[in-house]
């Protein structure tokens, strides 16, 4: 092993896509998947580069265990909530993240999400494996159609605009909620930005897709939950934060809320229990942007932004 190069401290892992050629550059600490917080701590003195994903808290005390040395957290995720900015900027440490590379892999799945949940399918292929199909009945796992309806899309990002896009393929109305207007989505969709409370009631299906901030965590909770109301459908691909967890559950059970499709939890990987209990919802375990290109170009872009930073260049994705 040459002790001269710069040790890049993966916290837990990176694909090859990445990991490759950073390992041809650099001394690379590897943690796994199973990497206790405890490790990562023990691996990181002397990094130059620390490779997080989205759940790895990237704090104070996990940048003072890397030391001076350290010079780029490079989130393998778009979100970056895990990563304490202000640490970071403290430190002088920049900051990355893989933006661009998962936007249609992440829409497409919160577009599966919501058919899947519009659909049942849950429901009645669970009831099909368990030998329950008693043959073609008309009145069973009734759902909505797409077509027709109104999608409210909570966050126009990439991500968002490009669902909103889908949908509007599959002839939905679309509003919106953001942060800013944005002409091109009203332009060419036809979008309309409506506040929350107004978006929640008219819409069919609201799909989030904001990140987790100060101002997004538990935006939406049993009260907002009643105005999606019995025949609407909730999706969530974004942060798990955003979404009571035991509302969803309540409201299923009640039939306040129609139908839910769930791929992000508040403390993954637990999941409450009463939501696998709860009917007329599909969970997934945050897959968002599990296709192969996706994932690799995700691996990639860490490696592009690490290479960047030690070699003295501004990195392609820098958040902060
Ligand atoms: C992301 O990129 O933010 C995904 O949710 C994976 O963490």
């Amino acid at each position: 092993m040459n002790t001269d190069r710069q040790v890049v401290v993966v916290a837990r892992v990176l694909l090859p896509a990445g990991l490759d050629r950073l390992r041809d550059r650099y001394e690379i600490r590897e943690g796994g998947l199973d990497a206790t917080r405890e490790e990562v701590l023990a691996m990181a003195p002397g990094a130059s580069a620390l490779v997080p994903d989205g759940s790895v808290r990237v704090d104070g005390e996990l940048l003072d265990a890397c030391g001076d040395s350290l010079r780029v957290v490079a989130n393998f995720a778009v979100g970056f909530d895990n990563v304490d900015l202000e640490a970071c900027e403290g430190r002088g440490v920049i900051v990355t993240n893989t933006p661009d590379v998962l936007t249609e892999a992440t829409a497409e799945l919160a577009m599966a999400l919501t058919l899947a949940a519009a659909r049942r399918m849950s429901d009645a292929e669970r009831d099909l494996r368990a030998g329950l199909w008693r043959g073609w009945d008309p009145a069973a796992y009734r759902g909505i159609e797409i077509w027709g309806s109104t999608v409210g899309v909570i966050g126009m990002g990439r991500i968002g605009t490009r669902f909103a896009r889908l949908a509007h393929g599959l002839g939905a109305r679309i509003v919106y909620t953001s942060q800013s207007p944005k002409p091109e989505a009203e332009r060419e969709l036809g979008a309309e930005q409506l506040r929350l409370a107004e978006l929640l009631e008219r819409s069919d299906v609201v799909s989030l897709h904001a990140p987790a901030t100060s101002e997004t965590r538990g935006l939406i909770g049993a009260s907002e939950l009643e105005l999606v109301g019995p025949h609407g459908v909730l999706v969530n691909t974004s942060r798990g934060p955003l979404v009571d967890s035991e509302a969803v559950a309540d409201a299923l059970g009640t039939g306040t809320l129609g139908a839910a499709g769930l791929d992000v939890y508040e403390n993954e990987p637990e999941v409450s229990p009463r939501l696998l209990a709860a009917p007329r919802c599909v969970l997934l375990p945050h897959i968002g942007s599990a296709t192969v290109p996706s994932r690799d170009g995700m691996a990639s872009a860490v490696a592009d932004n690490v290479i960047a930073v030690l070699e003295g260049r501004e990195p392609p994705s820098r958040v902060a």
